[in-house]
């Protein structure tokens, strides 16, 4: 984006979308007013209309029952009709993309030959996987957990749940085993996707390995598929183990689709809250469908034959509703890749770019600022003219790294999405549409269609009317994509999201809405932080921490961090006599690995003989953000801290001396 380029209100530059690119998107500016008009004030006629992007086979005829008063949340959509989301991202497409490239798999190694899955191949895939699925026992409503790789059979193994009926729950496979384990049982799975390896960044995870122990605290009962990926040595469990290869000789070509209610769950998704364990997200099955398909083809401005790349992992959301599902819904082009950004060498996203034509490109800002600290190099010697459209998801985006993105790698012509949403949200809410919404670097703009920001007050929980506002971003009714429960524990749904703000569904982020009426996500009001746009809740890691023998007390919280966004710094009280010694702190980083996975390791611990409390107990944690940001210059009221020189200590040993 350049030329309209201009100053506007305080500060901030504003783009415009080019007239050319407005004249072949889907929705240009005055179809967004007049869209998001009606889909607020007649939410059910634009959804009734909009919903029949799917196939269904028993057509709907209720289209919304929403309901958000505090101890009756009910959240239903399309409810009255049945469809099966496997039959609308590869049947329904045959008739005319048999040959059509479905998938593309970009494996690690750039030595090994990339795949294109074509749709017919998809439908021989998925339909194998389901029927080895009903071989292995499982039926409608169970729970199958993938702990795979980034291979096309994690894709197979999503739709062939969704195909037979079953409920996937996807755990990233950076987790450790204990988080595996804990996923498993929390969803009560009866079988277990994995792979021998999982080859990332030149390196290999031992997937069933980990699969092996973290199944030590399980149900007998469950059963293990294992994907030859690398054909290393794994151990084998006669009875438990199920080969994969093995089975697909025998397996049939084709697996009868299940019909599902709209209101059936799809998958569970765990994911981190400000207190307690992880909880299992459930997104259901039509109206999910509806939102990702729909966010997807609009968003990006998906067209027919373009090549679409969706850098996340299957393991998170944005791996599930824009590398799957969305996708695959529109028939569209999807690459899937294995590797990481800086494998073989910092040109690698780009390279893979200019291999595979793509057009749309969506990834993290922390990768944007990991790739900009190698220079403009690695990006100029790769053909991007491919590129129409760039996105961005996961945490707020600097404006250095937003200018980068848009002067290196877009070459000032390709409009940039700053995509706001959650595991929660199936969707993107606060999104700029590339056809229709002037940018701004930092800000996610605009509303979806449907979609309702309101920000609040925090103290009083007031709505504040005023176009210029600062507060709590709360959702005002329901949008099709919208989680409907915590699986299996639907108070907790609803004391997480809408007890805090009665009417309202609360996001946990603050928000700025300026002038023009624009969003900018100020970051998470509660004790939730993004660390390289991986979400973790500071109380997982609290308590892996003082799970170790030799640690009394552990607070937790984010920094400002240069290339993650923030980092993990941890304040750790030994127990009596144990003394601090850097092979302890060396030892509790592992720990924390193997506890819940390596994206939990604090990037700086201090040790801290004492933590500043309340004199009732309660630890200051704003105190140790302040230290921990380096900003201790601005501490506040410490007068009422039990013991005020607690801090002084904190302060000498500070890490952060940046
Ligand atoms: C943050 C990822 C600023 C936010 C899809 C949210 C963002 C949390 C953005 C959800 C963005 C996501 N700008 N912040 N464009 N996108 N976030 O569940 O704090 O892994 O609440 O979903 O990421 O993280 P989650």
């Amino acid at each position: 984006m350049t030329a309209q380029a201009q100053e506007k209100g305080a500060s901030a530059p504003v783009y415009a979308p080019s007239a050319e690119f407005a004249a072949n998107a889907h929705v240009d500016a005055e179809k967004y007013a007049q869209m998001y008009e009606t889909s607020v004030k007649d939410p059910e006629a634009f959804w009734r209309e909009h919903g029949k992007r799917l196939d269904w086979i028993k057509p709907y005829t209720k289209v919304k029952n929403t309901n958000y008063s505090f101890g009756d949340v009910s959240i239903k959509w399309f409810e009255d009709g049945t469809l099966n989301v496997a039959a609308n991202c590869i049947d329904r497409h045959l008739k005319d993309r048999a040959d059509q490239t479905a998938i593309i798999f970009e494996p690690d190694n750039p030595e090994e030959d990339a795949q294109h899955i074509t749709y017919a191949e998809l439908h021989r895939r998925v339909c194998r996987m389901g029927n080895i699925l009903e071989d292995m026992g499982v039926r409608k409503g169970d729970r199958v957990v993938l702990y795979m790789p980034m291979i096309p059979e994690a894709a197979y193994a999503m739709l062939a749940c969704a195909r037979i009926g079953a409920i996937h729950s996807i755990v990233f496979a950076g987790f450790s085993p204990d988080a595996l384990g804990a996923r498993v049982n929390g969803s009560d799975a009866k079988v277990v996707i994995t792979a021998d390896y999982a080859p990332r960044g030149g390196r290999e995870t031992a997937l069933k390995s980990n699969t092996d122990q973290a199944l030590l605290h399980c149900k007998d009962s469950v059963k293990v598929l294992v994907v030859k990926r690398t054909g290393g040595q794994t151990t084998w469990i006669e009875g438990r183990d199920y080969d994969y290869n093995e089975m697909l000789l025998e397996a049939d070509d084709y697996c009868p689709v299940a019909e599902m209610r709209a209101e059936d769950p799809l998958f569970v998704l765990y994911t981190s809250g400000s207190t307690g364990q992880p909880k299992g997200v459930v997104h259901t099955t039509g109206g999910y469908l509806v939102y990702a398909a729909m966010t997807h083809q609009y968003v990006f401005d998906y067209h027919d034959g373009d090549v679409f790349w969706c850098t996340a992992d299957v393991g998170w959301v944005t791996g599930h509703s824009y590398i799957v599902y969305g996708p695959l819904a529109n028939g569209a082009t999807t690459l899937m890749f294995e590797g990481v950004p800086t494998y073989p060498d910092a040109s690698r996203f780009w390279q893979v770019c200019e291999k595979h034509k793509v057009n749309q490109f969506y990834t993290a800002p922390t990768a944007i600022r990991a790739l900009m600290a190698h220079g403009n190099e690695p990006v100029e010697k790769c053909d991007l003219s491919d590129l129409k459209l760039l996105g961005t998801v996961g945490e707020p985006i600097n404006p250095e790294a937003w200018n980068w993105y848009n002067d290196v790698v877009g070459k000032g012509k390709c409009p940039i999405v700053d995509t706001w949403w959650q595991t929660e949200t199936g969707g993107h809410l606060l999104t700029p549409l590339p056809g229709a919404t002037a940018l701004k670097p930092g800000s996610a703009t605009k509303p979806f269609f449907g979609v309702q920001p309101v920000v609040l007050d925090p103290q009083t929980g007031e709505e504040i009317t005023t176009t210029a506002a600062e507060g709590v971003l709360c959702l005002k009714d329901s949008w099709p994509g919208q989680m409907r429960t915590v699986w299996g524990d639907h108070d907790r749904f609803q004391s997480t999201y809408f007890e805090q703000y009665k009417g309202y569904y609360f996001s946990g982020d603050g928000c700025r809405r300026d002038a023009d009426g624009d969003y900018w996500i100020t970051g998470r009001v509660d004790d939730v932080i993004n660390v390289s746009g991986h979400r973790m809740g500071t109380a997982e890691v609290e308590s892996a921490l003082v799970a170790h023998a030799k640690v009394a007390e552990a607070a937790v919280v984010g920094y400002p961090h240069d290339i993650k966004g923030q980092g993990i710094y941890a304040y750790v009280t030994l127990m009596n006599g144990i003394e601090p010694t850097d092979e302890l702190r060396k030892e509790l980083e592992t720990w924390v690995r193997s506890e819940i996975g390596p994206i939990a390791k604090p990037d700086l611990l201090q040790w801290s003989p004492g933590l500043p409390k309340t004199r009732s107990g309660k630890i200051m944690r704003r105190i140790l953000r302040k230290i921990a940001e380096n900003d201790y210059g601005s501490l506040g009221d410490t007068s009422t801290l039990a013991d005020p020189s607690v801090v002084d200590d904190l302060i000498e040993n500070r890490m952060n001396k940046g």
